[in-house]
């Protein structure tokens, strides 16, 4: 019988490129989101990749009997995948207690409820965020947690010290963390993508939004970094890519692979792109030239980060794949596929 997995946050974006790789290895994918910031429509995109509907349940995860009814209803849940979290770094600066409230909660009532329902282990979406500004790249995951930058930088650093505790507590169950770095890019389908509401805040977003014409022009925040072109460098990982890590990470939580009952591992390329080599991506993939023009830095920026994604590689067994040509491509066609569905 398929391993029931769900899948909090599974109509977002990283959320919904996850379901279509459980679905394809094989797992039964429940999802629940509160479409806070998502559509059911996305549902559709994944039913035409996969054939395949998952059971979707409109919840928000900070509801505890909510979600405990949830689990009476879908017994036999074997793994979370624990996406469903608000992520915008600036609005968590302005709503402080929403970011708290949404973001901790959530994954204290999930916690909750597993060893109550037999739940065995949980995948956290958490990011590199927590290692601030890095002293060194490559980073790994030894590396130190620096005070967070935002509430929202917080909520996931206190997320891992709280699965920390409570496994340290004794509780029966088990957790991989992931630490994802910048992810971009779409399903190669074309059915299912990124979708910002309102202005994005992202880079790759906001780059094609300014391709294909919604935004004007795009403004790149800082030149005067010390970094080989002055623009800050990241580390973009392919969503499709990172979807897959979380497939694996299932994998060797319910068939218990490890003895260690929590494991953390970075989820990047191992590669550092600065954003204006980015745009450079964009203009040779989408053949056009990119409207842009540099400004001052973003507060809270850090300037350079990317992966050491060693253990991912030699643990996990697990390595990204995609070119940034392709991903960046992946990410253009889907905008393309947007317009031409009359969405924007
Ligand atoms: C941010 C968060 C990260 C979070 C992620 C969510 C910080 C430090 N990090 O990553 O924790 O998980 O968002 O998706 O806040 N840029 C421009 N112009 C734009 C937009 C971005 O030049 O219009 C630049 C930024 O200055 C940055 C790079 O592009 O150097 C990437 O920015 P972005 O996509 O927002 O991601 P991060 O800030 O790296």
């Amino acid at each position: 019988m398929a391993k029931k997995i769900l899948v909090t946050g599974g109509t977002g974006y990283i959320g919904s490129h996850t379901v279509v790789e459980l679905q394809q290895a094989g797992y039964e994918a429940i999802i629940v989101d509160d479409l806070s910031n998502s559509n059911a429509d996305v549902i559709e995109g994944i039913v035409k990749i996969t054939g395949i509907r998952p059971i979707f349940e409109k919840l928000d995860c900070v509801d505890f009997s909510a979600l405990k009814d949830l689990f009476e209803k879908y017994s036999g849940i074997d793994g979370i995948i624990h996406f469903a979290a608000s992520k915008a770094v600036g609005e968590s600066v302005q709503k402080p207690l929403m970011y708290y409230r949404n973001n901790l909660v959530s994954l204290i009532n999930l916690l909750e409820l597993m060893p109550e329902f037999n739940v065995k282990g949980i995948v956290f979406s958490s990011s590199c965020t927590v290692y601030g500004e890095p002293n060194n790249n490559p980073i790994d995951e030894n590396a130190p947690i620096k005070p967070a930058e935002s509430p929202y930088g917080n909520t996931k650093q206190i997320n891992e010290e709280v699965i920390q505790d409570f496994i340290h507590s004794g509780a029966s169950i088990k957790s991989i963390i992931l630490r994802y770095f910048n992810p971009i890019g779409s399903h190669p389908s074309a059915e299912i993508g990124e979708l910002p509401i309102g202005v994005p805040q992202n880079l790759v977003p906001y780059i094609t939004q300014t391709g294909i014409g919604i935004r004007e022009q795009l403004s790149v925040f800082g030149n005067d970094y010390n970094t080989p072109d002055g623009s800050c460098i990241r580390d973009f990982i392919n969503v499709v890519d990172l979807a897959k890590a979380h497939v694996v990470a299932i994998e060797r939580m319910l068939t218990d692979k490890s003895d260690e009952k929590v494991e953390i591992f970075n989820l990047g390329t191992g590669k550092g792109v600065s954003v204006l080599e980015l745009i450079n991506v964009f203009e040779k993939v989408s053949g056009k030239p990119l409207n842009y023009k540099i400004v001052g830095r973003r507060e809270g920026d850090i300037e350079q980060i990317w992966a050491n994604p060693d253990k991912a590689n030699n643990v996990l067994g697990w390595t990204a794949k995609e070119t940034i040509e392709d991903t960046v491509a992946s990410a253009w066609k889907w905008q393309q596929r947007l317009r031409n569905r009359g969405v924007m």
